[in-house]
């Protein structure tokens, strides 16, 4: 008999810190493919071998989904009918998925203008109650954790542990996949969940299942690196959206991940994040800005000669999937032609360029 995958509450369960007995409200996220990239390492010119951990094909297209099926199996577990998270687009999608699948109403407060198509789009279709601010995360972030503190309201942003215990979910399938830890892993950081859930998993298997530990290496954009910088800053500006951040929640927690496993946070520009967005699509790996962030780090670190990958085992994050933000490759990346509806002009155009 065929047992199909449960997703990672049912997967993990003797894993997490969660209520025996909370059944689990799952899209079945989770079980990302771990994609070898050769091509790229060999372009780094060193040898090592380096993994996409592709988040981005997870149920509403981003890493959220870990997190979020455990906030939310939780937030129903105690009666919780409403869900409410701030968000720079991939928080808000999931949040609403999830909720829509518990029956409960889920609140998304977004920076108005400052979130990607595939992200709104999906926080409408899943039916969220979409609320724009005119002003930033951070703001929207303060005005959540106050209304879910003064009415019956789940929040479900990073802040709430259980999505954290959901997140380090895909350190143990990376170590699962690998057979150990691999040397370094290096991700893109925004509210710094994501850096903190991925250390608690490797330090948790660590322990109980003895596994190694990687040098974690966090990359913020340079226009929103508080972490990098030593303070938050007010207006925080990048292409890459999902990590348009100033005042990181977890902030104290990520820096904390770096310094503990050895590791760093650094911060790569637009120009080289969307370099390296464009050479992961080069090898068939579409994501979004955001998600191309760990790739840009390392590639600088490699040049800068601060990291010496040799005989290195390294997993880069991808965080969500390009589809997420399709405006920016249309309109950045190349004019498409329209031709006539004709042989002899196609023939033309594609023999003759
Ligand atoms: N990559 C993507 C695609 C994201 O959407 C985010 C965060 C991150 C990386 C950074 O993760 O915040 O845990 O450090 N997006 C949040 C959101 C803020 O609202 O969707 P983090």
């Amino acid at each position: 008999m065929t047992k199909s995958y449960p997703g990672v509450i049912e997967k993990y369960r003797n894993y997490l810190t969660i209520p025996a007995s909370m059944p689990a409200v799952t899209l079945l996220e989770g079980n990302t493919p771990l994609i070898p990239i050769p091509s790229i390492s060999k372009q780094l010119g060193a040898n090592f071998e380096l993994w996409i951990k592709f988040e981005g094909l997870n149920p509403t297209g981003s890493f959220k989904d870990r997190g979020m099926t455990v906030a939310i199996s939780e937030a129903a577990f105690r009666g919780a009918k409403i869900a409410i998270c701030a968000s720079t687009g991939n928080t808000a999608a999931s949040a609403a998925a999830y909720s829509a699948r518990a029956g409960m109403r889920s609140i998304v407060i977004i920076p108005a203008g400052k979130v990607a198509t595939g992200k709104l789009a999906g926080a409408i279709a899943y039916g969220a109650e979409v609320i724009q601010i005119d002003g930033s995360f951070d703001q929207a972030l303060d005005l959540v954790v106050k209304l879910s503190e003064k009415h019956p309201i789940a929040l479900v942003n990073s802040l709430n542990p259980f999505r954290l215990e959901g997140q380090k979910t895909a350190a143990f399938e990376i170590c699962d996949t690998l057979g150990d830890a691999p040397d370094w892993l290096s991700l893109p950081v925004g509210n710094a969940g994501n850096i903190t859930a991925y250390w608690k998993g490797f330090k948790q298997y660590h322990s109980e299942i003895k596994t190694g530990l990687p040098q974690i290496l966090g990359v913020q954009a340079s226009g929103s690196a508080p972490l990098v910088l030593g303070h938050p800053i007010d207006n925080p500006e990048t292409i890459a959206t999902a990590i348009r951040i100033g005042r990181p929640a977890r902030g104290e927690e990520a820096l904390l991940a770096a310094s503990e496993s050895n590791g760093r946070i650094i911060s790569a520009t637009d120009e080289e994040i969307l370099s390296a967005q464009r050479l992961l699509a080069s090898a068939g790996i579409w994501v979004e800005p955001a998600s191309a962030a760990g790739l840009a780090g390392l590639k600088k670190q490699i040049e800068e000669k601060k990291l010496d990958p040799s005989d290195k085992k390294i997993v880069i994050v991808c965080t969500g999937h390009g589809l997420k933000d399709p405006d920016i490759v249309i309109e950045g990346f190349s004019k498409t032609k329209v031709l006539a509806p004709e042989l002899n002009t196609l023939e033309g155009y594609i023999l003759n360029g």
